[in-house]
């Protein structure tokens, strides 16, 4: 029996860090074993917001590579690739945005939130941040992914491309499945500062990070406030460091809790634990990091397999799209003729 396709992707805006593995790639690892996953490193959406310095783009993309490596994505089980590599989203996503009405896109919460989180007024609305789940559905549809991991966030992308494919399956023919969401279960991972792990707010602990960085970020994390003496009791309910210890340990966060109520553990004791215990715990995913890194030959093989296998895929996809449409016929018109031709 084929199995179920699922589809996903990352923008790549820099390093990745814990709220990303705890978050998405734990599952993606988990998921490869038992879908034909395809997984998109979306550097086109990287560009709909802040596309005006692109310098770090190819590096970020293969940092973002190097990160899933890292992580236990396996090329030999899931598709890698790069979104600008196949020419073919950019197509779909043109024929898609035709069919998709303006209002649709403008009642989008999650492209309204981020235009109020950057900030962005009149001038720096592109017509492609607007567009950016257009985009996001040529992926999904373009590839039939029929599961996609996300988070909350991305919910209403889901639905959208949901009733962008309906539209397309009444106008043109049965073409695309509907594809269903699967939601992160995992809760999100708070940042050093107790906030929602994210770049934009600064508080991330990268999954590079070196054992000295570690020690130096947990120790500005917010344990209790109202902690102010060594051996006053504490409350682990409220502490970033208790949530780590819960999300990664779970007995040996039974012990932090008991011995912080008792006032026995402190903060800096506990912080400087949970540094040591997360550097062991990431070690493993340094070194095969460093081992990717240190061949850049091989990344290059892992992402040419991966593009030349979407691609395939991408162009059957495409080629029904344009039938469906009724697209095909100029294609070959107007094209340089190869030599043989102009000798005949
Ligand atoms: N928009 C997604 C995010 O920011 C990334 C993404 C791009 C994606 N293409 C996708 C996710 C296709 C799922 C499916 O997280």
């Amino acid at each position: 029996m084929a199995k179920v396709r699922v589809m996903s992707g990352m923008r790549p805006t820099g390093p990745l860090h814990l709220g990303h593995l705890f978050g998405v790639l734990t599952n993606w690892v988990r998921m490869q074993e038992e879908y034909d996953c395809f997984f998109a490193i979306a550097d086109w959406h990287a560009l709909s917001t802040g596309s005006c310095d692109t310098s770090q783009l190819r590096n970020h993309t293969l940092e973002v590579l190097l990160d899933w490596l890292a992580a236990g994505v396996d090329p030999k089980k899931a598709t890698i690739f790069v979104q600008s590599a196949i020419p073919e989203i950019a197509e779909l996503a043109l024929l898609l945005s035709m069919i998709t009405p303006l209002g649709w896109l403008q009642r989008n919460p999650s492209v309204r939130e981020q235009i109020v989180e950057l900030q962005l007024d009149e001038e720096r609305i592109g017509y492609g941040l607007v567009g950016y789940p257009v985009l996001q559905a040529a992926d999904i549809l373009l590839f039939a992914g029929e599961r996609v991991p996300v988070g909350k966030d991305q919910l209403p992308h889901l639905e959208l491309t949901r009733d962008i494919a309906r539209r397309f399956n009444r106008w043109y023919g049965e073409i695309f499945r509907e594809p269903e969401p699967l939601l992160t279960t995992t809760p999100a991972v708070p940042g050093i500062d107790g906030r929602k792990m994210s770049k934009s707010y600064g508080n991330t602990v990268r999954l590079a990070a070196t054992s000295e960085e570690l020690e130096n970020q947990l120790m500005t994390a917010i344990t209790d406030p109202g902690r102010q003496r060594r051996y006053d009791p504490g409350y682990p309910e409220i502490c970033t460091i208790f949530a780590y210890w819960q999300m990664h340990a779970a007995p040996a966060a039974q012990q932090v809790a008991l011995t912080c109520r008792l006032g026995t553990l402190g903060c800096v004791e506990d912080k400087r634990n949970f540094a040591a215990y997360l550097g062991d715990f990431l070690a493993p995913l340094q070194e095969r990091r460093e081992y990717y890194a240190a061949r850049p030959d091989l990344l290059e093989e892992i992402l040419q397999a991966g593009n030349r296998h979407a691609r395939r895929i991408a162009q059957e996809m495409i080629k029904r799209v344009r039938e469906a449409m009724q697209l095909n016929d100029f294609r070959e018109y107007g094209q340089t003729p190869t030599p043989a031709e102009n000798l005949g």
